[in-house]
C-alpha cells in the first residue's frame, strides 16, 4: 500500500502522449467533440521546457467547450461545464457509477477534493490521460442513447481499452482504468485567468504527489 491506502498494481509501461494524439485522435471518432488545441496561449518553447507556469484566458472558452493546452507536455483539459453539466455531477444515477466520487484517492489538490474536483464548480482542468494506460479520452458531454456507447449519460470515454469517465474526470466502476483523472495545480489570477502549475496562496501540491499520471 502507498501512502495513500492504493494498493501498488504492476502496470504496464505509460504511453507517451505526445506520440498518441493521432492516433487517439483516430481512435476517438466523429462522435466526440473535437479537441480545440489553444497554441496561442501556450508560451515558447523554452517556457515550456522549464515546466513554467502558464496563464490560461478564460473569457473565449464558450460554455460546454473544452479547449485543450499542452503544459510538460500532457494535455491541460479546460472545460467550461453548463449548469447541467455541475448538475450532473451529483445527480444519484451518475454517481452510483463511480469508482471513486468523493476523491478519496489522491488524484487531484486539496482543494479539488470535492464533489465538483475543482476550485469553482464551473471550470474543470484535468490532465487528459486516462488513468489505465495513458490514452487520449475522448469528450462526451452530452448525454447519447448511441455515442459513444448505448445509453452515454456524458462524460469522457477512452477508446484504446473503453474506459469512461464523468465530467469531473471521475472513474466509473468496473472499467480498465484503476483512477480518476488527475488535476494539476492552478489557481484563478483573476476572475478570468488561471494558471496552472501554481497553487493558490497557502497550497504546496505537487505533480508528483499524484498516484497516477
Ligand atoms: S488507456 Fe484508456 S482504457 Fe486503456
Amino acid at each position: 500500500m502507498n501512502a495513500t491506502g492504493a494498493a501498488a498494481v504492476k502496470e504496464p509501461p505509460r504511453r507517451d502522449f505526445l506520440k498518441m494524439v493521432s492516433a487517439g485522435m483516430a481512435a476517438v471518432g466523429t462522435g466526440a467533440v473535437a479537441w480545440t488545441f489553444i497554441d496561442s496561449m501556450n508560451p515558447d518553447k523554452a517556457t515550456l521546457a522549464a515546466g513554467a507556469p502558464i496563464d490560461i484566458d478564460l473569457k473565449p472558452i464558450a460554455e460546454g467547450q473544452q479547449i485543450v493546452v499542452l503544459w510538460r507536455g500532457k494535455p491541460m483539459l479546460i472545460v467550461k461545464r453548463t449548469k447541467a453539466a455541475v448538475a450532473s455531477l451529483q445527480d444519484p444515477k451518475i454517481v452510483k457509477l463511480l469508482s471513486d466520487p468523493n476523491s478519496k484517492v489522491l488524484q487531484q489538490p486539496p482543494y479539488a477534493e470535492n464533489w465538483h474536483r475543482s476550485a469553482k464548480p464551473d471550470l474543470l482542468v484535468l490532465v487528459g490521460v486516462c488513468t489505465h494506460l495513458g490514452c487520449l479520452p475522448g469528450y462526451f458531454p452530452k448525454p447519447s442513447a448511441t455515442t459513444p456507447v448505448p445509453d452515454w449519460p456524458s462524460g469522457y470515454f477512452c477508446p484504446c481499452h473503453g474506459s469512461k469517465y464523468d465530467l469531473a474526470g471521475r472513474v466509473w466502476k468496473g472499467v480498465p482504468a484503476p483512477y480518476n483523472l488527475p488535476v494539476p495545480p492552478y489557481r484563478y489570477v483573476s476572475d478570468t485567468m488561471i494558471r496552472i502549475g501554481e497553487n493558490p496562496a497557502g497550497q504546496t501540491f505537487s505533480m508528483s504527489s499524484i498516484v497516477q499520471m
